[in-house]
This record gives structure tokens, C-alpha cells and sequence, in this order.
């Protein structure tokens, strides 16, 4: 089947000449974009009442849910409630961790794929912080978010665009967080960028550049039920985009000034998924039926005429890259294969003593990156990065981000990712899979705050209140 999607970038470019290259071939792409029920408001800048002791309760404790513990153990505010997962290992082995902690333990829910339902409906938690698969992501949240409680979704947090929407419209009613944990924006590169970013360091950013590039065979047969292989057999396009998206994002105050406009995508024919599915899946009849290319791009552009462009690529041998790159009138930052920064030397200022004859075109010395660290590093990092980088997880990001969390929620403050770019983030998903089975293309990216693009104009992420 995937044999024949290779005719339509032909069938779409015969469609094309037959309407004399004409750019509005019923080009770009759309989706619909429903209607938001009468009297529901949007959740730009929502901040729910201030919550004293955040009470937890954690559904999916495999690989990620298991580490997130680990970190909740040292979240002073918090209190863990329940713990839940399909499989009663999972439970022991988190509840061992909270004994060896000194804390009591937790409620549990085991046994099946529903009985998350009975923690959700409990009246003692605030919080319900959701690890599984991606395919169970969506009805936990919105379970959660129907019974009082806020949802945080592990990425990414949806892969359709109808259960992107079912994620808005509930958290809208219900005025629920709905936070997916992007822990890669609150990685220690990614926030100092950001924050030189709002300084204007870089002067007029437009060019971003992200991407998931890790090879998964050390993780394959690890997952349960082996569901990572099996959304990889089933679906074409960036399936794990928001590493790569969510930071760049962020630099480019995606709905608090700019807006994610159109999109395009193309991929690599899968010549890897078939032999790791013979190694993980021997039950699959048809190993070579399989749709995830080995190498996914995605360009987006947006409504201020800048580009970003993600990449995907979990199937083979590489040293692991995120790339993160942002490209500025006056500067340019890159994260992967080595950390960098250049910048016009007329524009950066006082802030690092250039060498004579220092032209941009080379990166700044280890001693110059460190004078821009004086001035430029994060609040946020100066504040608990100490801390982070001590308890770990992704060497601190992980901890940066639920520290955030629960901040914000015991202040009763907006968080710092809100249902839209939870939405932007995961869309491309779904947009690039449509983008590539109509040969490549260009899709509208809906604007899914409907209408409210403006509301938020010149927010800065993080502000530190
Ligand atoms: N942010 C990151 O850096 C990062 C890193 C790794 C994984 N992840 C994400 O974390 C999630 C989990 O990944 P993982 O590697 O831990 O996978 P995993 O297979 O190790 O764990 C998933 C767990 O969810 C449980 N589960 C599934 N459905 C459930 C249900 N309905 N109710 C209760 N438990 C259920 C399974 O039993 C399993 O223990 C995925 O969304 C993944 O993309 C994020």
C-alpha cells in the first residue's frame, strides 16, 4: 500500500499542470477546525487557584513514569498519591521507591487498561501525570481533566488531530491544565538560548532548526506491548516531533506574536523498520508492510515569513542530536554535533571581549561561551539548576521542568506550555503523514487558539514572577 502512496507527488503534480501551475490547486491542505462550543473560553493565560500541596496520582510507570518518581521523591509540595500501571511490577517497583524514601505508600491501581478510571476519580488529587504509550495518553487526560483534576501528558501528548481537539475543547470546559511535558525546552542550552533570544541577541530570528535523530535500538523490545514499533509499522510522518519543535517554538513566541502558518513534508522510504520489526514483532505477517520512513522532514512556515524545519529519525546508527539551531539577522546558536554561538560583532555588545578581527564566522571560544553565561544564563537556572543537574534526569531538564510545574500550580500562576502549543507541537504528526501521502503537500496548520492569536502578543516565556 505504501508502494502506491509513491504516485501521488505524480498524480498532484499532474493536478497542478492541468490548472497551469496555478498556486491555488485547492492548495494548502485544510483541516477542520471545529467551532467552539457556546460558552466555553479559551485557556490563553489561564491560571487555575493556587494549590497549597500538589497531590499526585501517576498512570503508566514504565521506563519514563519509574524516573518520574525518582524525581517526585525530591519535589518539595507535593505528595504522591496513587500510582497506577497495567502492570502490577511496575507498581512495586515505584512503590519500593517511595519506601526507600521514607514515604508512605501510595494507593494502587493495577491489572488493566481502564483502571486509571478508579484513580481518576478519586477526591484527594490534584494532578494526574500521564506515562504510558501514546495511544492511552489522550483518554487518561481527558478522563482526568472530566473528574477535577489537571493533566500532565508525557510526549507526545497526542497523535490525531481529533484527539488534539478533544484535548482543547475539555481542558476549555472543564478550565483543567492540559501541559504536555516537553522536558527539552527546560534543557540548560535550550533555556539560555531563549532567554539571549528575548534580550534580542540574535536580532530578527528566522530560521529554526529541531529534531529527534536516536537510534531506539537499545530500547526496541523494551517498551510495553512493543508499542513503539507498532506506531512506527502503522503511521507515516514526524510521530515524535516535540523534542526537536517544542524549543524552537518557544524562541519564535509561536501564538504569543507569530503563528505556525503552512506546512510540507517528505520522507525516506522505511529501509530499516522492516528488520527491526522481524527482530521485536516475529508475530507481524507482513514485517515489509512497513510505514515509518527511516528519515522524516518537515518544513514549516510561519505567518511572519520565518522557517522551521524537524527532523526524525529513530531506525539507525548516529550519535544522538536534537540539532536545535536558530538563526538570527545578527546571530546563530547550535546545539548539536557541538554547543556554539556566533554572533555580527558590531551587535552583540560588551557582554564578551571578541579578539580582533573576529568576523561571525567561527564560533565563539570556550572562555567567550562562559563571559556570555555571566550575563545570559537563565533565571531559572541560576535558581534551582544546582538542584536539577544533583537529583538528574536528562542531566536536569527533567527536574527543571516539573519544579516549574508545581511552581506555577502552587502559585496559581499560567504554566509556561498551555493546550495550544501542546497542540501546535504534537500536530505536526499528524500534518506531516497528511502533508506526505498527497505528495508532499503544503498543509495548513490550523490555528487551533481560534482567534485568539493576539491574546497573549509580547508574552515572554518563563517570566519570572
Ligand atoms: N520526555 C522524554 O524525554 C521521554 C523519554 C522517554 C519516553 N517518553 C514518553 O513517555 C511515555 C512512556 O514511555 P516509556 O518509555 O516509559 O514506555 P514504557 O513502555 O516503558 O511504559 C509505558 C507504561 O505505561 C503502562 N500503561 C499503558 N497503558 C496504560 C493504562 N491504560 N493504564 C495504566 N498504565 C498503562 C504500561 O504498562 C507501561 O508500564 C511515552 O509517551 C514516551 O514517548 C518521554
Amino acid at each position: 500500500m505504501r508502494k502506491l502512496l509513491f504516485l501521488l507527488p505524480v498524480v498532484a503534480l499532474l493536478v497542478l499542470a492541468s490548472c497551469g501551475g496555478k498556486k491555488n490547486a485547492g492548495l494548502p491542505l485544510t483541516t477542520d477546525v471545529p467551532a467552539r462550543p457556546a460558552g466555553q473560553e479559551d485557556m490563553l493565560a489561564f491560571a487555575a487557584p493556587a494549590i497549597d500541596t500538589v497531590r499526585i496520582g501517576f498512570v503508566g510507570l514504565g521506563m519514563r513514569g519509574s524516573s518520574a518518581i525518582d524525581r517526585y521523591i525530591h519535589m518539595e509540595g507535593t505528595k504522591i498519591v496513587a500510582l497506577c500501571d497495567v502492570r502490577q511490577e511496575c507498581v512495586d517497583r515505584a512503590q519500593a521507591k517511595l519506601a526507600a524514601a521514607g514515604f508512605p505508600a501510595a494507593a494502587e491501581y493495577a491489572g488493566d487498561t481502564e483502571v486509571y478510571k478508579q484513580l481518576c476519580e478519586r477526591g484527594d488529587i490534584d494532578l494526574v501525570y500521564i506515562c504510558t504509550d501514546w495511544v492511552h495518553h489522550v483518554p487518561v487526560a481527558l478522563y482526568a481533566m472530566e473528574h477535577g483534576k489537571h493533566a500532565a501528558i508525557e510526549v507526545p501528548a497526542a497523535t490525531s488531530l481529533e484527539d488534539i481537539w478533544a484535548l482543547i475543547n475539555t481542558s476549555e470546559r472543564t478550565r483543567k491544565h492540559c501541559i504536555q511535558l516537553e522536558n527539552c525546552c527546560y534543557d540548560f542550552y535550550e533555556l539560555n538560548t531563549l532567554y539571549m533570544a528575548q534580550q534580542g541577541l540574535f536580532g530578527e530570528i528566522f530560521h529554526g532548526e529541531g529534531a529527534y535523530l536516536h537510534c531506539l535500538d537499545p530500547y526496541w523490545d523494551q517498551y510495553w506491548n512493543h508499542w513503539r514499533s507498532e506506531f512506527n509499522r502503522t503511521h507515516r510522518g514526524d510521530v515524535y516531533p516535540t523534542h526537536g519543535f517544542g524549543p524552537v517554538c518557544q524562541v519564535f513566541n509561536i501564538h504569543r506574536g507569530d503563528q505556525l502558518k503552512t506546512l510540507v513534508a517528505m520522507d525516506t522510504d522505511p529501509f530499516t523498520g522492516p528488520s527491526v520489526l522481524r527482530k521485536v514483532q516475529p508475530e507481524v505477517a507482513d514485517p515489509d508492510n512497513f510505514m515509518n520512513g527511516d528519515h522524516t522532514t518537515t518544513l514549516i512556515r510561519t505567518a511572519q515569513g520565518k522557517t522551521i524545519q524537524i527532523q526524525h529519525g529513530v531506525m539507525t546508527p548516529r550519535p544522538y542530536s536534537r540539532l536545535y539551531q536558530i538563526q538570527g539577522t545578527n546571530g546563530y546558536a547550535t546545539k548539536y554535533p557541538r554547543q556554539g554561538y556566533s554572533f555580527t560583532p558590531d551587535k552583540i555588545g560588551d557582554a564578551v571581549d571578541l579578539p580582533d578581527g573576529y568576523d561571525g564566522e567561527s564560533f565563539l571560544s570556550e572562555g567567550q561561551m562562559a563571559q556570555l553565561l555571566e550575563t545570559y544564563t537563565h533565571p531559572l537556572i541560576k535558581e534551582i539548576g544546582e538542584v536539577a543537574r544533583r537529583v538528574g534526569g536528562h542531566g536536569g531538564m527533567d527536574f527543571i521542568m516539573d519544579y516549574r510545574l508545581i511552581y506555577c500550580l502552587r502559585n496559581g500562576l499560567p504554566l509556561d506550555m498551555d493546550v495550544y502549543d501542546l497542540a501546535e507541537w504534537c500536530c505536526v504528526g499528524p500534518l506531516s503523514a497528511l502533508s506526505i501521502e498527497h505528495g508532499s503537500a503544503p498543509v495548513e496548520v490550523p490555528d487551533f487558539t481560534r482567534g485568539g492569536q493576539d491574546k497573549l502578543h509580547g508574552y515572554r516565556h518563563y517570566y519570572i514572577q
